[in-house]
């Protein structure tokens, strides 16, 4: 079995300011299967590059999630979207904003799941996540991506958008900023743009009864409750200490 020299790994990615040098040590190490392979693995984390890319996974909702370069990487705040909308049991499901497909695939007891995001890369990522268990991904702005025959059709839908203000987007973290794609976090001039599209076009697409749940942040709830409000549905916001998360939920009426 090839040695890897564990404390020189961590030293390394110490050295370049790796916050938890340790844990992405083991990872870049369980991902490689010799010391020659890990070398450029380790300059790329060097380098700036996030780890999910570099390995091509991330942990959330306690499984692996394919992610890939290009593609935005899946918060563990999001999570708490995923328990929002566990805790409603929606049958047919809308990932919309998907990404990853990270969301869609961990709430469970979906017996029918749509996926929907602008971006091809993050189109072919969330086939790859979600064609297992028999999801449907399409592609297109928001709800353009649909087929008018999923009009009412839905249980909930479930939105991570994009929603950081345009002028914050420079002061997020290296590795968002730089290897992020910026259509997957700018959610323009106050945050919340999409937040209001996403709000205005829902309601045809869920059944009476059916639930809206947006992640956004504690300085963009108000906003995005406003939104939720005008659309005519009844909202709510729900906090959450542990994963630092923010979701409003709006409802439809009905049953
Ligand atoms: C913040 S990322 C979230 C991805 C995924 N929901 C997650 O939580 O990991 C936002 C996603 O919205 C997509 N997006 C941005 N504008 C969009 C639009 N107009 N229509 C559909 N998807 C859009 C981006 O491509 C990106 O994948």
């Amino acid at each position: 079995m090839a040695e890897f020299d564990y404390g020189e790994v961590v030293s390394a990615l110490r050295g370049a300011g790796c916050v938890f040098a340790e844990e992405e040590a083991e990872i870049l190490i369980e991902s490689a299967s010799s010391p020659a392979e890990l070398t450029p693995l380790l300059e790329r984390r060097i380098a700036g590059e996030p780890l999910e890319y570099i390995v091509g996974w991330v942990l959330f909702c306690g499984r692996r999630v394919t992610v890939e370069p290009g593609v935005f990487v899946p918060r563990r705040r999001t999570e708490f979207l995923v328990e929002c909308a566990a805790a409603l049991r929606p049958s047919v499901l809308l990932d919309l904003c998907c990404g990853s497909g990270a969301v869609g695939l961990s709430v469970g007891g979906v017996t029918e799941l749509h996926a929907a995001d602008i971006d091809d890369a993050s189109v072919d990522c969330a086939r790859r996540n979600l064609d297992a268990m028999g999801a449907t991904v399409h592609r297109g702005d928001l709800f353009d991506a649909l087929p008018p025959e999923l009009h009412g059709r839905f249980d909930a839908v479930v939105v991570n958008a994009p929603y950081v203000p345009t002028s914050d987007i420079e002061l997020m973290p290296r590795e968002a900023r730089d290897y992020e794609p910026h259509t997957a976090l700018d959610g323009g001039a106050d945050g919340a743009g999409i937040h209001r599209r996403v709000a205005a076009g829902a309601g045809q697409w869920l059944h009476s009864g059916g639930h809206l749940l947006i992640e956004t942040s504690a300085a963009l709830s108000d906003s995005t409750l406003d939104a939720v409000l005008e659309a005519g549905f009844t909202g709510q916001v729900r906090e959450s200490e542990m994963f630092d998360a923010v979701v409003v939920i709006g409802s439809t009426g009905g049953s």
